[in-house]
């Protein structure tokens, strides 16, 4: 009979089991079950509500049981619904009426509600390691790369040259924001529920902050009926995956690209792609393409969580036993990707030469051209207007600004100087957008200085 047993008459259909038990994904809470389980013991004893040796009894048995199943050596069977029970029972199986003594003042629904805050709280530690770690990656790629120039793009189209540095770092910004995230959301994690029990609280002495002291929680929730409700925390965690996954799918999409013959920009190490089994000559950029793919199941993650949260009453539910498959598939996603991608984009090879011909293209001064004119006075929109016009006579007569005499230029520049002649030099382009944020040489050195600081 379950540890519930006893109003039931009927032993659960097999098919039952089956379909509500947890243990086959919960398992992985053992950890944090068995440590808020041993806070527990230790707060009834002190409170006087069970006698200090059978405190001492579980603790022991407790820890036993966590060897084992860190070994696995442990039986997990379906009829023991999740890991909750699994632990309580092969408690009771050894101590009897002493082991039975650890749920007072519990229920299994504040019981899981803790372990999953104690197991995020360490998953989010982990995550913010890796995450970090990539960052620092690319900041050695920006630094080892950091005279290397090529075009810019918005819609796509050739914009403003810029140092291949820049967008890199633009990427160490989005997951400098990831990981600010993460820790924002590891602040309303740490919040201690255990004490609310089914819904109500307790009538037993319990002292639910030196629960929270033991298990290192900043402070205890205020409300029981809101601590066995609330899955906040693992929206927000959710939440912030769903949007790394958009950095890494953005990430992915711009290597890939970079990677086409198209672009020719960078060729990946072929330790990071695969071939065709078909085609002798291909070499696909697997790693960039799966992770674009991996990261619809962080948006699709989070959309679970919140649909199934959407409409429950107060306060637990059963829906929220999936809870942990949405959970557990995020972190689990997230983590493969950051485990793949520094590997990758250290050993990416830059083809700068390649990238440098291509920014070299005189369009991308256009922007440069306009700003001179208003340096000469002239307002921008005339300027960008003069240069517009520019363009279209090298178009229609089939040549290119940096080939044009200063007539030809003044025929729709008609302010132009000698100066303008000079400004197709895709460095010397660079060199002058040193306004803060910009990707001019010395403004991307003080990027990489300040990510340096921050991520040593
Ligand atoms: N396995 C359950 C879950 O993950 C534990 C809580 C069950 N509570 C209950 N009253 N059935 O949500």
């Amino acid at each position: 009979m379950a540890l519930w047993g006893g109003r039931f008459e009927e032993e659960t259909n097999r098919e039952v089991a089956k379909y509500t038990e947890s243990i086959s994904f919960d398992r992985r809470l053992f950890r944090h079950d068995i440590a808020g389980s041993i806070a527990h013991v230790h707060m009834l004893a002190r409170q006087n509500i069970i006698p200090q040796a059978t405190s001492e009894a579980i603790e022991r048995e407790l820890l036993k049981i966590r060897d084992r199943m860190e070994k696995g050596d442990f039986e997990y069977s379906i009829e023991l619904e999740d890991i909750h029970m699994h632990i309580e029972s092969a408690l009771i199986g050894v101590l009897g009426a002493e082991g039975a003594r650890v749920h007072s003042a519990r229920s299994r629904n504040d019981q899981v509600a803790v372990d999953v805050r104690l197991y995020l709280r360490d998953q989010i530690d982990l995550l913010l390691e890796k995450v970090e770690f990539f960052q620092k990656i690319l900041v050695e790629r920006a630094e080892t790369d950091k005279r290397a120039i090529m075009p810019g793009f918005t819609h796509l189209q050739h914009a403003q040259v810029v140092l291949f540095a820049h967008h890199l770092l633009a990427y160490v910004e989005m997951f400098g924001r990831d990981a600010e995230r993460l820790r924002d959301c590891r602040v309303r994690l740490n919040r201690m529920p255990l004490g609310a029990g089914a819904i109500a609280g307790s009538t037993l002495p319990i002292d639910r902050a030196s629960v929270a002291e033991e298990l290192h929680f900043a402070e205890v929730t205020r409300n029981s009926m809101d601590s066995v409700a609330d899955r906040d925390f693992a929206l927000e965690l959710l939440s912030d995956l769903a949007i790394f996954g958009i950095h890494i799918s953005r990430l992915s999409e711009d290597i890939i690209l970079w990677s086409s013959q198209e672009f020719d920009f960078v060729e990946l190490s072929d330790d990071y792609c695969t071939g065709s089994s078909l085609m002798p000559q291909k070499k696909n950029p697997d790693v960039a393409e799966l992770s674009r793919g991996k990261s619809a199941r962080l948006t699709g993650d989070l959309m679970t969580l919140l649909t199934m949260c959407k409409g429950l009453p107060l306060t637990y539910n059963r829906d929220l036993q999936e809870d942990k498959l949405a959970i557990f598939d995020a972190l689990d996603t997230a983590t493969a990707i950051l485990t793949v991608y520094p590997g990758m984009i250290a050993k990416m090879k830059i083809k700068a030469d390649h990238m440098r011909a291509r920014a070299a293209d005189p369009y991308l001064m256009a922007t440069d051209m306009a700003e001179e004119l208003v340096r000469l006075g002239v307002p921008f929109r005339t300027a960008h207007s003069r240069v517009g016009s520019l363009v279209k006579y090298c178009r229609e007569n089939n040549t290119s600004p940096e080939k044009l005499t200063l007539a030809q230029m003044r025929e729709s520049i008609p302010e132009a100087t000698e100066a303008f002649l000079n400004l197709f030099d895709p460095e010397a382009s660079v060199a002058k957008r040193e306004s803060e944020g910009g990707t001019g040489f010395r403004s991307v050195e003080r990027q990489i200085a300040y990510w340096k600081e921050r991520l040593a």
